[in-house]
């Protein structure tokens, strides 16, 4: 593959206007994970820097789940998913956090770890990051020590790094 990785990144991406509201610009990833090649080498990228400092990954709901289902099995490790309140069919614990407008709930099944596992918290866009805080909350709160998160997109300008501080952060293409 030509370039470096957020070249690539930024050639497979597309911007959809006005979804899903008036005034926001939706970063889709859909060409990417179309493009195997290009897919691969998001996941490769972040399976080399995380490989042996993981035993579990925990994607969120929904591109989360792509990207980390990925991640999980190159690494040889599990999957954990972190969905929308009422999606998940066991016992589950949950946190809501506050949106612009209204809030929302996050939920895992609550036997999902036995403690002290070294989890990576994996989504496809930080964007205030409010998603991420309440995931990293969850996941503490179940036992589980976060280790990192990690993204391939970041909405620098919503600032949702100032939500993970003291957090390893990474992301590969930062959108300004
Ligand atoms: C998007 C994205 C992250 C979250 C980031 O999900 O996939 O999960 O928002 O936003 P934040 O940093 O401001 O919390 P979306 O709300 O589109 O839900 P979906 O993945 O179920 O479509």
């Amino acid at each position: 593959l030509p370039g470096t990785l957020v070249e690539l990144l930024e050639s497979r991406l597309r911007d959809i206007p006005d979804f899903p509201s008036p005034g926001v610009v939706f970063k889709d990833v859909t060409p990417l994970l179309a493009d195997g090649e290009a897919f691969g080498a998001v996941v490769a990228d972040m399976a080399d820097r995380r490989r042996g400092t993981i035993d579990l990954v925990v994607g969120i709901e929904a591109r989360g789940f792509i990207f980390g289902a990925a991640l999980a099995q190159q690494l040889g490790i599990g999957f954990v998913p972190v969905r929308k309140a009422g999606k998940l069919p066991g016992r589950t614990r949950g946190v809501s956090y506050d949106l612009e407008y209204g809030s929302a709930t996050i939920e895992i099944h609550e036997d999902s770890f036995i403690g002290g596992e070294r989890v990576l918290v994996v989504d496809d866009v930080l964007a205030t990051g409010g998603t991420a805080e309440a995931a990293c909350r969850l996941l503490e709160d179940g036992g589980a020590e976060v280790v990192a998160f990690e993204a391939p997109i970041e909405l620098e300008f919503l600032h949702g790094r100032d939500r993970l501080q003291g957090r390893d952060v990474h992301t590969t293409l930062v959108v300004r």
